[in-house]
């Protein structure tokens, strides 16, 4: 049973965000953005945790490196209901990494495995983790090496047996190691090169495991090909940039099948979605603004991206530029379905 889920990623998968794609995808597992334990507990939690239940299947991803901390985190997140809790043990970035936090913390097998355990303690729902297959970087722990390279295929196969010792049973990795020096996050997406036959040993190393590989996967095509290896396919930045494709993934879930909306529909879907915001210009926009891409290639992109795009004319909100785009945009792109349908 493969399957697709939809990546974390701060400032996009918002609730907004994952509404937008639950109208697109009904059988994915749609990732919250990364959140730290330590905004969990002393942060506005209903803020950081509410969803509407249209959302699930939903996924949490914690970041943190505290272990006392974290699972205090998965103990307030239990009353939220989400269907899967996730570790990030994948941000490359400076403001997570410079406090231990995600990709640095590969270099610490046995203590995430310690993390891992004490956020199992406090949920009966699957706690996965979301890593990559490997790291290049100073590490800032008091008595490490001054810089640490784990980027072997052995260190991979090693980090997940740890954790599969303690438990897990489901890993999502990014086949690209992360430089903890000298690279952005952004740069960490795209320079380090694709590793997928890593992965692929993985699963054949760890047939009972779960392996879902992620980082770079932009088509139908190779969501294919990659689940002839692995089990699952995790999209991240094609999921905005491409939205429409999103309609046909469910076909390689079990129990689903490419879902024949057209953009139309998922417009009026925004339609009845923003009207909550009424003239909050703000909630309006913020509701809208990862929706730019779902004329992605066609006619009439530039209209929809000029129409989302603020100052909006005075006098309109949301719901009013929805629906001057359905009167505007062109007929046959708005009725256009799913190519396999
Ligand atoms: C804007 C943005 C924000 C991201 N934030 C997170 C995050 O919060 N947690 C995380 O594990 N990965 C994060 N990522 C990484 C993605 O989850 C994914 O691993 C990466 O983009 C590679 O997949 P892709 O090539 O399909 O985009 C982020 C990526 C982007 C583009």
């Amino acid at each position: 049973m493969a399957r697709i889920s939809i990546a974390p990623m701060v400032d996009v998968t918002d609730r907004h965000f994952r509404y937008f794609c639950r109208l697109l995808t009904k059988k994915s597992m749609l990732y919250t953005e990364m959140i730290t334990s330590s905004a969990i507990i002393h942060g506005d939690r209903n803020k950081l945790l509410d969803f509407d239940p249209f959302e699930k299947p939903i996924a949490l991803q914690i970041a943190g490196c505290d272990k006392k901390e974290i699972q205090e985190a998965v103990k307030i997140a239990e009353a939220w209901d989400y269907d899967e809790i996730n570790f990030n043990v994948g941000c490359p970035s400076d403001r997570v990494s410079g406090n231990q936090m995600g990709a640095a913390l590969m270099a610490y097998p046995d203590m995430v495995a310690e993390i891992v355990e004490s956020m199992k303690k406090e949920t009966k729902k699957p706690v996965t983790v979301k890593h990559r297959i490997g790291i290049d970087g100073t590490n800032v722990l008091p008595n490490s090496l001054p810089r640490l390279v784990l980027d072997k295929y052995e260190d991979l196969e090693y980090f997940v047996k740890v954790l599969s010792q303690v438990g897990v049973k489901h890993f999502i990795i990014h086949a690209r190691i992360a430089i903890l020096e000298g690279l952005s996050p952004k740069e960490n997406r795209d320079i380090p090169p694709l590793r997928y036959e890593e992965v692929y040993r993985i699963k054949e190393s760890f047939p009972n495991l779960f392996i879902e590989i992620n980082g770079g996967i932009r088509t139908i095509e190779a969501i294919r090909a990659h689940l002839k290896q692995v089990d699952g396919v995790m999209l991240g930045r094609v999921a905005y940039e491409n939205p429409f494709l999103l309609t046909e993934v469910d076909q390689f879930v079990e129990g689903g099948q490419v879902n024949n909306i057209s953009r139309r529909e998922i417009i009026e879907g925004l339609i009845d979605y923003v009207d909550r915001f009424g003239k909050d210009k703000r909630m309006g926009y913020n509701a809208l603004k990862n929706t730019l891409g779902l004329f992605h290639n066609k006619r009439g992109s530039r209209t929809w991206r000029r129409l989302l795009n603020p100052p909006w004319e005075e006098g309109l909100y949301a719901k009013d530029i929805l629906e001057k785009a359905l009167d505007i945009l062109p007929e046959d792109i708005l009725d256009e379905r799913p190519i396999d349908y």
